[in-house]
């Protein structure tokens, strides 16, 4: 798969099929997914596979903040990827200060970019995945052990797609979005 192709064809899959994401499988995205950059090469990104049907359908049920839509997501895919950063790191010093005015918010950008990352690697191995923004860390805490010194970012839902995706959502123009010095 070109580059180019891999990033405007991925799509936020919620409908899957039966056929198994393998831990073979995810084994290999989490492979390419470790090579994202991240802030002086720390590291912090954390991903918790989840691949039990029960304890995806209680994570449904009770961590999502009654938002029904991801609830059915999470039910229907293959496998939940709890995404988390060990805290205290990115965006820090050596003596624990804060690098710059973004403060610890550079291990939500450490989390975004490895995310975006995993979801390229899955559609590469032809896995469906969506990032879940919508979710409860306490709750999750209270099924999942998540080590104390890390903190939830996200969840990415996955599994081989039902249907063939569909065209992009809209995308505003390059012009719309950029500006040059020139
Ligand atoms: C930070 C973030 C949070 C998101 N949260 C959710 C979510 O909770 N539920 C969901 O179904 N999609 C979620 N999405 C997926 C977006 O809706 C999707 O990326 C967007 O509509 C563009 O569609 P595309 O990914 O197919 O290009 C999220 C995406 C991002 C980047």
């Amino acid at each position: 798969m070109k580059l180019e192709n891999g990033i405007k064809e991925r799509r936020s899959i919620r409908k899957y099929s039966e056929r198994e994401v393998t831990e073979d499988t995810i084994r290999e995205i989490l492979d390419l997914s470790r090579f994202s950059p991240s802030w002086k090469n720390t590291q912090v990104v954390r991903y918790h596979i989840i691949k039990n049907r029960d304890m995806k359908e209680k994570i449904a049920k009770n961590c999502v903040l009654s938002f029904d839509f991801n609830a059915k997501t999470i039910v229907r895919s293959n496998a939940l990827v709890i995404i988390s950063v060990v805290k205290d790191t990115s965006g820090y010093e050596k003596d624990g200060s804060f690098s710059t005015s973004q403060q610890d918010r550079w291990e939500m950008f450490d989390a975004g970019i490895a995310t975006q990352t995993f979801c390229l690697a899955a559609h590469l191995k032809g896995v469906g995945s969506v990032i879940l923004g919508v979710f409860d860390e306490e709750k999750i805490r209270q099924y999942i052990d998540i080590p104390e010194n890390e903190k939830v970012t996200n969840l990415i839902a996955i599994g081989y797609p039902l249907d063939q995706p569909k065209s992009a959502p809209p995308r505003k123009s390059v012009e719309e979005i950029s500006s040059f010095v020139l």
